[in-house]
């Protein structure tokens, strides 16, 4: 298997094959995770930081986790705590670590951009744990696996991404893997919370829950990014939950067999019905969780071996 990849900041320069290697890779990792050993040394000698400039639960703990069943020696930055606050810029701080010889750097940033501007700067191998309202790429990748083994196959599908779908790296991510493995995909919310380039995407956009959910054959529901919006995009939780929010009888419009998908954190009783997403029949969002730790685990696997490649041909270490 070979990824032709110094980097994973994003979906767009993956290939479709590019693609299914990260998820049958992701598989074996998933039989591995639910073994009782739990542990390989893939990455065994190597270091990988975390960098999150912003808060995260699962992404963080994910990393950490998958890093560590892999056998690195993983470092969380505070970045809440670091020299940033006393106005250091983002080059700084990575040249800094950088000159600690990281191998992998996992980093999570508010603005758009930031983590292709980093990766440009560093030796190791950077992996884009979600920057803006760009990419995230991990994400993407764990939600195609989590379809994948529900749903038997990853094409021919028709996917409805439902919310706030402007200020979503996920939905952007989703996007782009979703088409690249040709399926349908209906983007579903509010005019205001349409992207502005929404017509360049190559997909179906309606503003009706019920009339988008016909014939789908997975709900993807979004949370409302209130820290990307600077002003009144809906009119109030109420309001938005009554048009756009998933509850039964909304979700009676999919598919039988439609699986409900979220990326995390829930606002319950606002983008999700409490008891939709606790449904084990039709919820598949725990299942979420675990594919993110297996992506994570093959995705730095498979740029680790590109790392060991690259030194042994430079001589520097065997
Ligand atoms: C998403 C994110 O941070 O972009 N969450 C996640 O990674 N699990 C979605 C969100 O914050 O709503």
């Amino acid at each position: 298997m070979t990824f032709p990849h110094r980097h994973l900041l994003g979906i767009e320069p993956l290939s479709p094959v590019d693609i299914a290697d990260i998820l049958d890779l992701s598989d074996s990792y998933v039989n591995l995770n639910r073994s009782r050993a739990k542990h390989s040394d893939r990455l065994a000698g190597l270091t990988q930081i975390n960098m999150f400039f912003e808060a995260s639960t699962r992404t963080q703990a994910s990393f950490e986790i998958a890093g560590k069943r892999l056998g690195a020696d993983v470092m969380n930055m505070a970045m809440q705590a670091s020299s940033l606050k006393k106005g250091e810029t983002l080059i700084d701080t990575a040249l800094t670590l950088n000159a600690m010889h990281p191998d992998l750097l996992v980093v999570r940033h508010p603005q758009s951009g930031a983590v292709n501007l980093l990766a440009e700067k560093v030796n190791c191998a950077v992996l884009n744990a979600g920057d803006g309202r760009h990419e995230h790429p991990t994400q993407a990748l764990l939600d195609a696996l989590t379809i994948r083994r529900k749903k038997g196959r990853l094409h021919r599908l028709t996917i409805a991404i439902c919310g706030d779908i402007a200020h979503s790296r996920v939905a952007r991510s989703n996007i782009l893997l979703l088409g690249k493995m040709e399926n349908r995909v209906r983007l579903i919310g509010p005019p205001t919370l349409m992207p502005s380039q929404v017509a360049e995407l190559g997909v179906e956009v309606t503003h009706d829950m019920r009339e988008g959910l016909k014939g789908v054959d997975v709900v993807m529901m979004l949370r409302l990014q209130r820290e990307r919006m600077d002003g009144g995009f809906i009119p109030s939780e109420r309001e938005y939950f009554h048009r756009w929010g998933l509850d039964g009888e909304k979700l009676a419009f999919a598919n039988d067999d439609a699986i409900v998908m979220h990326p995390g954190p829930m606002n319950r009783g606002v983008e999700i019905d409490g008891t939709i997403a606790d449904d084990i029949n039709r919820s598949v969002i725990q299942e979420q969780v675990e594919m993110g730790v297996a992506v994570r685990m093959a995705a730095m696997d498979l740029l680790a071996r590109n790392l060991r490649e690259k030194s042994t041909s430079e001589g520097v270490y065997v």
